[in-house]
């Protein structure tokens, strides 16, 4: 196999405030496979990867929580070899990476359907879960045959189920049963490969999201595209509705209060 020269890491700038919680869309393998005239497997292969590298800067920063988009239940649609492909790299992924991941202290958890992939990769997914429950530098929730749509409608099929009445039917009552009940929701979302738009990823949980899109093809997206995008966040002004320098504990009213 060919060896990758290898590039120190930029020295860590030092940012707050820091996201607790990012939210990444790997986009653009295919494209960096296509430049490269390499078939588009190769680019998932660059693409999967990668994500060790960027595990470790966030890791270095000290930011605590990672959801990465590895495929969505729309990437079904594609050629049936490259789904074929993706769903090898997801097994081989774990196979290669799993106990340094664990060594590092990462925390691994899926989120999405597993019923629908193939059972091999169900039970691989499930052990590494199980095995890295207990670390607590990161946690890495892998979104694996995930579709924001697709959390929405089985929450609600699950409090239908329960026997809620319209009157239960809350924002609380949903996101406790969506895919990622009990994460902090995103505080940051980037999305590589150029393109801007959600493609059905955490249509629920990133209504306050901060976004960064970077040009940056997935496999290239290093430590420097980390620290820029980190470096942006916090020099966002977050203010949830509210106008600047208010607090969210002197909210006034509530919706309809004054009606
Ligand atoms: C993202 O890269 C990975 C998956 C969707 C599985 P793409 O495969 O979408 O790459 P581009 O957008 O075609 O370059
Ligand atoms: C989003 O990328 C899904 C993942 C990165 C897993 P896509 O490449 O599938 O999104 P579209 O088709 O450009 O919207
Ligand atoms: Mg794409």
């Amino acid at each position: 196999m060919a060896v990758e020269p290898q590039f120190a890491a930029p020295a860590l700038p030092e940012i707050a405030p820091l996201p607790t919680h990012v939210a990444i869309i790997m986009d653009g393998n295919g494209r960096w496979a296509q430049q490269r005239a390499l078939p588009r497997h190769r680019g998932h292969r660059a693409g999967a990867d990668n994500l060790r590298t960027v595990i470790e800067r966030f890791t270095a920063h000290g930011v605590p929580m990672l959801t990465v988009f590895a495929f969505s239940t729309e990437n079904w649609g594609r050629p049936r070899t490259e789904v074929e492909a993706i769903l090898r790299l997801g097994s081989e992924f774990i196979d290669r990476h799993l106990s340094e991941l664990d060594r590092q202290g990462v925390r691994l958890q899926h989120i999405g359907a597993v019923d629908r992939l193939p059972r091999s990769l169900q039970s691989k997914m499930r052990r590494a879960v199980a095995q890295t429950q207990a670390n607590d530098r990161i946690t890495l929730n892998v979104a694996f045959n995930y579709g924001g749509r697709a959390d929405i409608v089985h929450a609600v099929q699950l409090l239908f189920a329960e026997g809620a009445r319209p009157e239960d039917i809350t924002e609380d009552a949903i996101a406790s049963r969506l895919a990622t009940a009990g994460l902090p929701e995103p505080d940051l979302l980037i999305r590589t490969g150029g393109e801007r738009r959600l493609s059905n990823f955490l249509v629920w949980q990133a209504a306050y999201t901060e976004y960064h899109f970077s040009a940056a093809l997935w496999p290239d997206f290093g430590a420097a595209d980390i620290d820029a995008a980190l470096l942006e966040y916090s020099q966002r002004r977050r203010r949830f509705g509210l106008v600047p320098g208010q607090d969210a504990d002197d909210r006034q009213l509530e919706a309809g209060d004054n009606a």
